[in-house]
């Protein structure tokens, strides 16, 4: 799948989209330059799902968590992750990140991952680059089929 963004508008609206083909158990890489449209577009996604909490990158915390309520009421956990402020892929243990992967209650993204070698599979990778012009980001997203093809490839 690409989309060709033209306004951080427009990355939160493809997101909002894309955010009806994801289901809850799995985890998202997203990969880019740095101000390339990552958290933005993580931003329309957690609008996708109802969240109305402002997402912000994580910082100090390392992991957010948002808490949602899926159409049939249940609670669903929303898990942003930036690995760009770990100093080695050991402290990814330390954000706790490990009791989220394979619960069917939460959602995963990380961006970022290509920075370390995580020992993650993912089922989406996002991959984000700078367009032509000023506000344009190319955004191509693909579908990892088996674990196998999971980050690194
Ligand atoms: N088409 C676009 N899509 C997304 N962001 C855009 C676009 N055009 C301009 N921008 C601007 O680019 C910046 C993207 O920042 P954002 O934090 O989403 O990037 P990032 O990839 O998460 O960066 P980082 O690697 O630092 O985490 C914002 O300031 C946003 O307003
Ligand atoms: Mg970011």
């Amino acid at each position: 799948m690409f989309y060709l963004s033209h306004s951080s508008q427009e990355t939160k609206k493809f997101a909002i989209e894309f955010a009806l083909k994801l289901s809850m158990g799995t985890v998202v890489a997203l990969e880019g330059d740095l101000g390339s449209g990552k958290t933005t577009f993580v931003q329309g996604l957690a609008e996708g799902f109802g969240i109305k909490d402002i997402v912000r990158s994580p910082s100090f915390t390392l992991m957010n968590i948002y808490p949602f309520q899926s159409v049939d009421s249940e609670k669903h956990y929303f898990v942003h992750v930036d690995a760009y402020r770990l100093d080695s892929a050991a402290k990814l243990e330390e954000t706790g990140l490990d009791e989220w992967i394979g619960r069917k209650d939460a959602i995963i993204f990380i961006e970022w991952p290509e920075r370390f070698e995580l020992p993650i599979a993912f089922d989406w990778k996002i991959v984000f680059a700078y367009g032509d012009e000023e506000e344009t980001r190319e955004i191509l997203i693909r579908h990892l089929l088996s674990h196998k093809d999971s980050y690194p490839t």
